[in-house]
């Protein structure tokens, strides 16, 4: 193949990494519309018609963009200030069995659970607790799975970084979901499809036997915005809009102010003709609503528990909290807003056709009872669960309280249900004394809810006695005729879905590898190869067909990953964590490229889109000032560069 080589100029180039999601991301396009607002030459590198293959930075500010078109001809661009948009790190920390086939990136886990038919019945773990592990847990906890785990290993930063996670947490827990401040210790294979996950709970070793672990982070306390190093006009913003705006808002707007944050930085930088107050204005209120971002993990009110009773000091505060009704309740249905936190959802105020409900600063929610005509709109909208409608009945033994189900048997009226609390614990039964019909997505169920439980029953359950009708409604819902079609598989006959990829088929038949786990987008990472008719193909991008032969490779050596030190760091090139700290304890290694450079991690058949992340922290535990270090070099697809 030969290459043109075309140069070109831009003041400011923003260039996709590896594994970002979708372009131009809110963050890139924030950046994009503001710097060319203010006179200068954006370029902007990641589509299919042109992306970046890397930067080389240049001596005192600025970096060489080399982009390749959808035609193979090769762009080298100057750009006086460089911004890479990286994706958030989708994989763990090595440990015992860390790349066994059961380990799925959270992306591969939601593509299965919505398009395939692997089987999810015996449990899952999720390691992580942010919003994108509580919501696919609480989807999976939806649809009838019985055990869903979500386990984080950075007990000291507790993954609240996201606005949204105390709601997010408790409709996970409300739905039955557990969670764990644990570090995983091993996953050993159990039985086909079953799995051991070993993980320590402080002191304590703690087994889970699940199907999948999937792997949701975040895996990365970053200040999300970094330039290196400082002062090159080399940045790098981290991507957290990573699913469409309806569903990922937390992540949208962080995404978007960290970019008019960077982005009103650069103009100051190099931009001539700008207008100052207007550029000054938006730079104090990105970091402003940064800083909010920043303090969240603090702010958010978690009640304390006594039992499994909120402690009285703090039952009290959320009483008297501005989206909790105070007197209305008593004399008719009024809705009881119960989110904390300053987050941008809003979709309850929209829903409500009322207007009642206004967002109060950091307190979360105020909601205006006398107005409020408890029609449940926002119950049904709040994607959280944050909202139930109450009505006191003065002397009476019950109060009546309306959840929002989500549910896949809808409720029927004369039903016993159970009650749980916010944390999903149960605390009794009522009588159902209402319905709206099935068939919406969130169906609303008025509930007699014992006089005493009115303020703490948060969430409903299906009674034990019910469980076994409750599976067969699923298993009769969720079944669908599927064509399947004979394959050859390492020779011996298999029935598979016609027209899905092999990778998915292999998973499905529980003969999945680590490496069919999807971790690339688009088979750039070259890892699934199989051999099929005698051809090597890859497996995520080949359709499967009635009476092809496939042949899986030989895996050298299932058990990547042992014990540290000597545990591979990255296992395409055989490097251990042992052999990276030993070469920076030498001490001629100035900087993370320059130990990069000598033990050539990350240069493996899988371009470190595995084991980048480790390496990183691998420098950082070994004593290198690399938390802020961007890796320029991201050699996605071979090829070489001529005149
Ligand atoms: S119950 Fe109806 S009126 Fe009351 S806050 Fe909700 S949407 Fe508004
Ligand atoms: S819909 Fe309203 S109550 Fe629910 S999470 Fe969003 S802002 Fe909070
Ligand atoms: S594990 Fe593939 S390059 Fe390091």
């Amino acid at each position: 193949m030969s290459f043109t080589v075309r140069d070109g100029e831009f003041d400011v180039a923003v260039v996709a990494g590896p594994l970002v999601s979708q372009w131009p991301s809110p963050g890139a396009a924030m950046i994009s519309s503001m710097c060319a607002g203010a006179g200068l030459r954006v370029g902007l590198f990641g589509e299919d018609s042109i992306s970046a293959r890397g930067v080389i930075p240049l001596a005192g500010s600025g970096g060489l963009v080399l982009a390749v078109d959808s035609q193979q001809r090769i762009h080298r661009i100057r750009a006086r200030a460089v911004v890479r948009v990286s994706a958030l790190a989708f994989l763990p920390d090595p440990f015992k069995g860390w790349r066994a086939p059961c380990l799925l990136p959270v992306r591969t886990a939601e593509l299965l659970w919505s398009d395939s038919l692997v089987s999810w019945d015996a449990g899952v773990a999720i390691l992580g607790t942010g919003n994108r592990a509580f919501r696919f847990g609480a989807a999976l906890l939806d649809a009838g799975i019985k055990s869903v785990t979500c386990i984080e290993p950075f007990a000291d930063w507790g993954a609240k970084r996201f606005a949204g996670w105390e709601v997010e947490r408790r409709r996970f827990e409300v739905a039955g979901g557990i969670m764990l401040e644990a570090v995983p210790v091993e996953i050993r294979k159990k039985g086909p499809m079953l799995w051991r996950f070993v993980v320590n709970e402080g002191p304590k070793e703690k087994t889970l036997d699940v199907a999948w672990i999937v792997s949701a982070g975040p895996f990365r306390d970053s200040p999300g915005i970094r330039e290196y190093p400082p002062g090159s006009m080399l940045f790098e913003i981290e991507q957290t809009a990573v699913e469409n705006r309806e569903h990922d808002l937390e992540g949208w707007e962080l995404e978007r102010e960290r970019g008019r944050y960077l982005a009103s930085k650069i103009i100051k930088s190099l931009s001539e003709k700008y207008d100052r107050e207007a550029i000054d204005r938006a730079h104090k209120l990105s970091r402003t609503r940064l800083k909010r971002f920043v303090r969240h993990r603090a702010e958010p009110f978690t009640p304390a528990y006594d039992g499994k009773w909120i402690a009285a000091a703090d039952s009290k505060k959320l009483r008297s909290a501005a989206g909790v009704p105070q007197k209305a309740q008593r004399l008719r249905v009024v809705a009881s807003v119960e989110c904390f936190e300053s987050i941008a959802c809003d979709l309850c105020a929209a829903a409500c056709q009322k207007g009642t409900i206004k967002f109060s600063g950091s307190k979360g929610r105020s909601h205006n009872e006398t107005v409020c005509s408890g029609c449940g709109y926002c119950v049904s909208a709040c994607p959280a669960g944050a909202i139930v409608l109450m009505k006191e009945i003065e002397g009476a033994p019950f109060a009546q309280v309306t959840f929002p189900w989500r549910g896949q048997r809808p409720w029927q009226t004369g039903e016993q249900a159970g009650l749980v609390n916010r944390r999903g614990e149960a605390l009794g039964s009522g009588r159902i004394s209402n319905v709206t019909p099935s068939g919406a997505p969130v169906q609303l169920v008025q509930v007699e809810v014992p006089a005493h439980l009115a303020w703490d029953a948060r969430g409903l359950r299906r009674l034990k006695t019910d469980a076994a009708a409750d599976d067969a409604f699923i298993k009769a819902e969720t079944a669908v005729p599927v064509q399947k079609v004979e394959i050859m598989l390492n020779g011996e006959k298999r029935l598979v879905r016609e027209g899905i990829v092999v990778s998915v088929a292999l998973l499905e038949t529980g003969l999945g590898r680590a490496e069919d786990t999807l971790l690339c987008p688009d088979g750039s990472c070259n890892l699934c190869t199989v051999v099929v008719d005698g051809v090597n193909k890859l497996a995520c991008r080949t359709l499967v067909h009635k009476g092809m032969s496939i042949k899986l490779p030989e895996s050298p050596d299932p058990e990547v990953v042992r014990d540290k030190p000597d545990a591979p760091l990255c296992s395409c090139m055989g490097i251990t964590f042992g052999q990276v700290s030993e070469r920076i304890s030498q001490g001629d290694l100035k900087s993370p490229g320059a130990v990069r450079g000598a033990v050539h991690a990350c240069e493996g058949k899988c371009h470190g889109i595995t084991c980048g992340e480790a390496f990183r922290r691998a420098l950082v535990t070994s004593g290198l000032d690399a938390a802020g270090w961007i890796d320029w070099r991201f050699p996605w697809q071979e090829w070489k560069l001529t005149k």
